[in-house]
């Protein structure tokens, strides 16, 4: 089966792994500290809080955000459901907006009409990797002190306007799941400008303590320690700093492999009428970490039986983005959002990851250009 993502791992995160077990130090210590600080200056952030996934650390962003019961926060729908979910998490709650359909992020015109008294924040996702426009959606929330963060999820290696992704914003948050470039399992990490705001993360991902246990065990003297606030255990382990930190070497590396096999694939698909695809917005580069389609509006196919017709035929395919507003979880929200509905049910995530070979790749497409041949008139892939 061509699997739709696989981890770029090698000897270098099995020995860094090793090390780490090796060293007798595998909870959060010191490659963790390691990570965050060569995260931040890839980041080009003054700070970086490793955590345990991107889900914990939206939820440790809105919280150091001061975001609680009563207040609104701006969503897009179209979105893995962890983005609204975070909302609720602080006793929040997630407004959903419609999003751009080339970049399937939000934009201001989709975010005003849903600015109210109670608004106080937007999550800005950087949907499948294509950055948001983030100084545009900063512009209008600027004016009514609302405050953007960056759900930067899946963005690690994308850039916006010429910095990397995430690198604007006062708060972002990125995953390192494996579905994501960079990969230590599970994890994920909050950048900010605001040293404050990252001792907070600090102690919020650990039980609100005020000494981290690390420093604790490093001591030579007792230390007795004061949990501040109600906080979490989010903590990342040395063991996944450590591939993180071998993962990090390799990004370029990913990016420009990606970016390569995107390219290709917009080649071959380009026969295909009408189709719309991942692509850059005019104000950054996407690192693609999803290659997503449109299909167009009159498939021979729907989107259900190509991902059937994909699956057997070997090809691991997924369904577009979902829209959480249209999930029994969010059953309460019936928000009118025509694109995020269109993109939820009629793209699908075709297979990349940086070992895809060529025919691979070739045998992606000759599958769907067949199966969409009938009402769209694709010429004969090249
Ligand atoms: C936009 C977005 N936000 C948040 C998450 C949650 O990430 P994690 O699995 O690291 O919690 C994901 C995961 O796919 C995502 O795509």
């Amino acid at each position: 089966m061509i699997p739709v993502m696989r981890p770029w791992l090698g000897q270098e995160e099995a020995e860094a792994a090793a090390e780490a077990v090796a060293s007798g130090w595998i909870a959060q210590g010191p490659r963790v500290r390691e990570f965050e600080d060569a995260f931040a200056a890839a980041i080009g952030t003054p700070h970086a809080v490793a955590v345990s996934s991107c889900t914990t650390a939206l939820h440790l962003a809105l919280t150091a955000a001061g975001i609680g019961p009563g207040d609104e926060v701006i969503v897009p729908s179209l979105s893995f459901i962890a983005t609204a979910n975070a909302v609720r998490y602080v006793g929040a709650q997630p407004v959903f907006a419609d999003v751009d359909l080339a970049t399937q992020n939000l934009i201001p015109q989709t975010v005003e009409p849903h600015l109210t008294g109670r608004t106080r924040a937007v999550i800005l996702v950087d949907q499948g990797g294509v950055p948001a426009d983030l100084d545009a959606v900063r512009a209008l929330c600027d004016l009514h002190q609302v405050t953007v963060i960056e759900d930067a999820a899946c963005a690690v290696g994308s850039t916006y306007r010429a910095r990397p992704a995430g690198a604007g914003a006062a708060l972002a948050a990125f995953s390192f799941h494996p579905r994501k470039l960079l990969t230590t399992g599970e994890g994920g990490m909050v950048t900010t400008w605001d040293g404050s705001i990252a001792v907070r993360l600090r102690r919020l991902r650990e039980h609100g303590m005020d000494i981290s246990a690390a420093d604790r065990h490093r001591s030579q003297q007792p230390v007795i320690e004061h949990y501040t606030e109600v906080g979490f255990n989010y903590r990342m382990t040395d063991i996944q700093a450590a591939i993180g930190l071998a993962q990090l070497r390799k990004l370029p590396e990913m990016v420009a492999r990606r970016r390569a096999l995107a390219r290709r694939y917009q080649e071959l698909l380009s026969c295909i009428p009408s189709l719309l695809t991942a692509d850059d917005p005019p104000y950054g580069e996407t690192n693609y970490q999803s290659f997503w389609m449109l299909l167009p509006e009159e498939p021979a196919v729907d989107r259900d039986n190509l991902l059937r017709l994909l699956a057997d035929a070997g090809i691991s395919a997924r369904r577009g983005i979902v829209a959480a507003h249209l999930e029994p979880a969010y059953v309460d929200a019936k928000p009118s959002l025509p694109v995020t509905e269109r993109l939820t049910s009629r793209s699908l995530i075709l297979p990349l990851f940086h070992q895809m070979t060529d025919s691979q790749q070739k045998h992606v497409v000759s599958v769907v250009v067949a199966a969409l041949a009938n009402s769209t008139r694709a010429k004969s892939v090249p």
